[in-house]
């Protein structure tokens, strides 16, 4: 940890991937692992355009019932920390993979967001999007104006990634001389892969994460504990 905060003090340029795990305190269960189970269901069989197109009414129950909790949920001090971090680093990136808006609702400026956000609603038919906070939902599926129904306005498994994001991540992973990976089991890609980016170019790597994961034992320094508890440690001066 001490060696790590010196790393922190002294890095000009700093870039951070997040995932499901910083949001886990603030009571969002994350994708994989015990607690990543709805219903019976694993994220990978709703997170699909083959599963909407399938059972929309199934998947827009889980996105609603996704909605409401995060709804309720306020950001919790690992949140709080990467605010706090903005402000102090000269140059700073927030890409996170998490669909939920606590990164923005903690007061980051400048956040990337990879896989979308589950509180816009993109129509299926015309392409219009909306935001829409209401959670629950009225009536499921939702519906477009031109009456077809809409979808999630995140990425699904097999999907491209919103290209102006993907490359701004691209652009902050590989100009870091710090990156930081909070709370994602990073198996999921092509995000998983900016920490490879980083690394290779000459980026020091801190992983935060409450579990052991694949890449504990390629990164520079692996901080086990809840992101809640390490972030505002690490941010001590
Ligand atoms: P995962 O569920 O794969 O991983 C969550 C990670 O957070 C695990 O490594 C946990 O050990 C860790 N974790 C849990 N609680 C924590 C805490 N309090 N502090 C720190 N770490 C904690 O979720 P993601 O990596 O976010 O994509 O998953 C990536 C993508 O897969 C998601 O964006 C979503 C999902 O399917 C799409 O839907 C495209």
């Amino acid at each position: 940890m001490e060696e790590a905060r010196g790393w922190l003090r002294n890095a000009a340029n700093v870039a951070a991937l997040t995932g499901s795990g910083i949001s886990a305190e603030s009571g969002i269960p994350t994708f994989r692992g015990s607690g990543g189970l709805w219903r019976s269901y694993r994220a990978e069989d709703l997170a699909t355009p083959e599963a909407f197109a399938r059972h929309p009414l199934l998947v827009w129950q889980w996105y609603d019932w996704r909605r409401t909790l995060i709804a309720a949920a306020q950001p919790n001090p690992g949140h709080l920390a990467l605010v706090e971090l903005e402000t102090r680093v000269p140059s700073f990136t927030l890409i996170t993979q998490n669909v939920d808006g606590l990164h923005a609702r903690a007061g980051n400026s400048r956040i990337v967001c990879l896989h979308g956000d589950i509180w816009t609603l993109r129509c299926t038919a015309c392409g219009k999007e909306e935001q829409n906070l209401q959670a629950p939902l009225p009536s499921l599926p939702p519906k477009c104006a031109c009456g077809a129904i809409q979808r999630p306005g995140v990425v699904w498994f097999g999907e491209p990634l919103p290209p102006h994001a993907w490359l701004a991540a691209e652009k902050a992973s590989s100009q870091c001389d710090l990156f930081l990976v909070i709370g994602t089991s990073a198996v999921v890609m092509p995000a998983g892969g900016l920490v490879y980016l980083a690394r290779q170019s000459g980026a020091r790597v801190i992983e935060i994460n409450s579990e052991e994961t694949h890449l504990s034992s390629l990164v520079d320094c692996s901080l086990r504990g809840p992101a809640g508890t390490i972030l505002p440690e690490l941010l001590r001066p």
